[in-house]
């Protein structure tokens, strides 16, 4: 029997196939870790990112933006523990030259190389993962720096500032959608792993006393997000990091995993902080991050309850979850049963043949005006142009026949069911409307 699962292949097939994903420089043979989206990919992406921005806000405290640099100075890193902390152990083959991440890629060096199969290993060495750079032409420590490998230290050394431009109280937040780098060395999983990616990223100041009861909350709330752009949570669980492996500064961590194919992965990380990313700054830079607080007429340092999750991480499991195969008229179908909230392309107007165009066309610009992302398709056989919007999420066709000329009514195509329905064609707007709501 043919497997209807979805697979890495399957989803990195349909991706190219159909406009969401490229492999970067495509055409010089693709580099590893890197990826271009195209126009479905790029609304997608966009319709994640404005579905996060809504699901950080809260009754609790007051959410603030920012767009930080992607580079950042030696010292910075410094501070944050990156330049000494952030790497990975790794070892290469000297036979067939393959690097491998021993923790993570299962290396037992007792054992052969999986690659090759001789056992000819070099020692295990620490990889830093930032990616250096240099800022103009003097070559000293002061001109070093180092592509952000996470949005959220910008967050942290621009605190004093957005603290004191927002005339907020604690607690509140500040949250970054932003690039972020990391010379991973075994880049795999197309989208799980990657080199450049972008990062949701929210951190909580608050004060230490509700510090608890602030990570549960996001806890809670973050699991309501992904309900709420329809994952199926009975692929979701919280794994809590055991004490002995918390960083030395956290109280608690959770993990949202999702199950892929390749098992439970981490989507997402809630982490208490602490006061460690503060702390650190204020010693490096010198420059005094506590804040006064009115009510107890005394100077404190925020802790920080962080979540963070990568775009495109998301993006690859939803891709997962809304894949769907069945057989209709016979046929194999391919349905990314994508919620409308996410869908890249909301609905396409189809006339049933080319000579019907015109009504079909004025239908596409009206709801072009208030929808933007609507599809017109007028080419192929209407059963074809329907498979075409199944195998890309759209939640709805509407149909112009014959029957639209004589009583302005069409067919409302639910992707789903493939059930259809009539309606009158100034009800469009208004169908669309509440099915994307
Ligand atoms: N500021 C905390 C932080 O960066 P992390 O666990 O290293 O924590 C957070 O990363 C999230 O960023 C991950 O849960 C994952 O969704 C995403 N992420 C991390 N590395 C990634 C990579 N190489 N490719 C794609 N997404 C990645």
């Amino acid at each position: 029997m043919a497997n209807t699962q979805a697979t890495l292949e399957k989803i990195v097939s349909l991706c190219k196939r159909r406009g969401f994903v490229f492999p970067a420089a495509d055409i010089y043979g693709g580099i590893n870790g890197l990826y271009d989206f195209g126009h479905l990919g790029y609304l997608m992406k966009e319709n994640i990112k404005n579905s996060w921005k809504k699901s950080i806000q809260n009754d609790l405290g007051d959410i603030f933006f920012l767009d930080g640099t992607l580079i950042g100075p030696h010292a910075m890193w410094e501070a944050s523990g990156h330049i000494s902390n952030f790497h990975d152990p790794m070892i290469d083959c000297m036979n067939c030259k393959k690097r491998f991440r021993t923790d993570d890629d299962n290396i037992n060096t007792e054992k052969s190389c999986p690659s090759c199969g001789i056992k000819a290993w070099t020692n295990i060495r620490d990889f830093n993962l930032m990616f250096q750079t240099q800022l103009g032409a003097v070559a000293d420590e002061s001109a070093q720096a180092y592509l952000r490998p996470e949005t959220a230290q910008t967050i942290f050394v621009q605190f004093k500032n957005i603290w004191s431009t927002s005339r907020t109280k604690l607690p509140f937040g500040v949250a970054q959608i932003g690039k972020a780098f990391r010379n991973e060395i075994t880049p795999k999983q197309f989208l799980f792993r990657m080199r450049e990616f972008e990062q949701m990223e929210l951190e909580w100041f608050c004060k230490d006393e509700t510090s608890m009861d602030m990570f549960n909350f996001w806890v809670q709330k973050r699991q309501e997000f992904y309900k709420s752009i329809g994952i199926n949570m009975n692929h979701i669980r919280m794994y809590q990091h055991p004490k002995e492996k918390l960083s030395h500064y956290s109280k608690c961590t959770f993990d949202v995993e999702y199950e892929f194919p390749f098992g439970f992965k981490e989507l997402e990380g809630i982490a208490h902080r602490g006061t460690f990313d503060l702390t650190q700054h204020t010693k490096f830079s010198g420059k005094d991050l506590a804040v006064f607080d009115q009510e107890t007429a005394k100077s404190e340092t925020p802790v920080v309850v962080e979540s963070s999750v990568g775009v495109e991480r998301l993006f690859l499991t939803l891709l997962f979850d809304a894949y769907h195969e069945d057989v209709m008229d016979n046929e194999t179908r391919i349905v990314l049963k994508l919620h409308p909230k996410i869908a890249p392309i909301k609905a396409a107007v189809l006339p049933l043949v080319k000579k019907i165009s015109a009504p079909a066309e004025d239908l596409y610009k009206e709801l072009k005006k208030q929808f933007i992302n609507i599809d017109f398709d007028e080419s192929g056989s209407i059963g074809k142009r329907y498979r075409r919007q199944d195998e890309i999420g759209t939640p709805i066709c509407f149909t112009i026949d014959f029957q639209t000329i004589e009583d302005q009514t069409i067919t409302v195509r639910i992707r789903d069911t493939a059930a259809q329905e009539r309606i009158k064609i100034s009800q469009a707007a208004t169908y669309l409307s509440k099915i994307i709501s």
